[in-house]
């Protein structure tokens, strides 16, 4: 398996600046010869560069509209770029918004190959704002929204069809921060969503057989982890804490699951904020789960 790093050091969708040092704080995790522990091949590409944070308001619901599409644009091609060549991209935030980026991607390369596409979207958030129901005009808060088709032409276009992806081909796990009018856009699109009320009652483990349901050798599966879908207690290290989430075993046993299927394709790593975060430990315990998550196990296992 062929590994290439791709680092995004901007913050230009978030509603806090420093999510632009996420890329370098994995790096000096060590992201890389974990990864080469495991027996991957990995290549780090190394950073795109995309216009500096002009830190403005929003203007008509959208903060940085136009940079935030010249960044997307860039980790679109980049990604897609790395697909294409059959290798496994790892998009290293850089914050949310540039999850739009990738999976349109991602949605692109599937259409090419004939791929079934399920995306992953580990958060403590929906991300599925509109410049109408944003509380905060910043971008982060809208990429999976924009990836339905619900968003300005500038964002909806960058996967060359709109909408990128179908609202059905998602599965978010771990949420627990929803605005009002996000809600219902939730409900109305028809978004499955493992919150943790859900995980709470039911377990991590159930809500990860239902997520991966379905999953077949035919499927092309995206993981976009947003750090902070972790308990804030495990992860201080981003811009939007939100109490109550996962626990490092519940996080580690939700990546897990994932590498059982075989079929992880693409990672987007986002939001790891260095600025809020405690000698490193936020992007120590990103890469510990990614390790599970690119499949680390204690003991050899029966494969399914
Ligand atoms: N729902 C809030 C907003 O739209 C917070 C979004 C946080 N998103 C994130 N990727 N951290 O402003
Ligand atoms: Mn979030
Ligand atoms: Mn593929
Ligand atoms: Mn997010």
């Amino acid at each position: 398996l062929n590994i290439s790093l791709i680092g995004a050091p901007t913050d230009i969708g978030a509603g806090s600046r420093g999510a632009s040092m996420g890329p370098e704080a994995l790096r000096v995790a060590n992201i890389v010869t974990v990864l080469e522990g495991l027996g991957l091949n990995v290549q780090d590409r190394g950073n795109l560069t995309g216009p500096h944070n002009p830190w403005l308001p929003p203007v008509d619901g959208y903060r940085h509209l136009q940079e935030v599409a010249q960044w997307n644009q860039s980790v679109h091609d980049a990604v897609y770029a790395e697909l294409a060549q059959k290798r496994l991209p790892i998009l290293l935030g850089g914050d949310h918004c540039l999850g739009l980026g990738s999976i349109s991607a991602v949605a692109r390369h599937c259409r090419a190959t004939g791929q079934k596409l399920r995306v992953l979207w580990l958060d403590a958030h929906a991300d599925f704002n509109t410049a109408a129901l944003t509380p905060s005009g910043n971008i982060h808060g809208m990429p999976v929204a924009c990836l339905c088709g619900y968003g300005p032409d500038v964002l909806t276009h960058i996967g060359g069809q709109v909408p990128a992806i179908e609202a059905k081909w998602v599965r978010q796990i771990g949420i627990r921060s929803v605005d009002e009018g996000e809600k219902r856009l939730v409900h109305s699109a028809g978004l499955e969503v493992f919150d943790m009320r859900y995980i709470d009652e039911m377990g991590m483990r159930a809500a990860m057989e239902l997520a991966l349901a379905l999953v077949d050798a035919n499927t092309h599966l995206h993981v976009s982890f947003d750090v902070d879908f972790l308990d804030p207690d495990i992860a201080p290290g981003v811009g939007t804490t939100v109490r109550g989430g996962p626990t490092y075993r519940e996080a580690q046993l939700c990546m897990e699951m994932i590498a059982d299927t075989g079929r992880l394709a693409s990672l987007d790593v986002m939001e790891l904020n260095p600025a809020f975060d405690v000698r490193n430990k936020t992007a120590e315990v990103a890469v510990d789960l990614i390790e599970s998550l690119f499949g680390k196990s204690t003991l050899m296992r029966k494969t399914r």
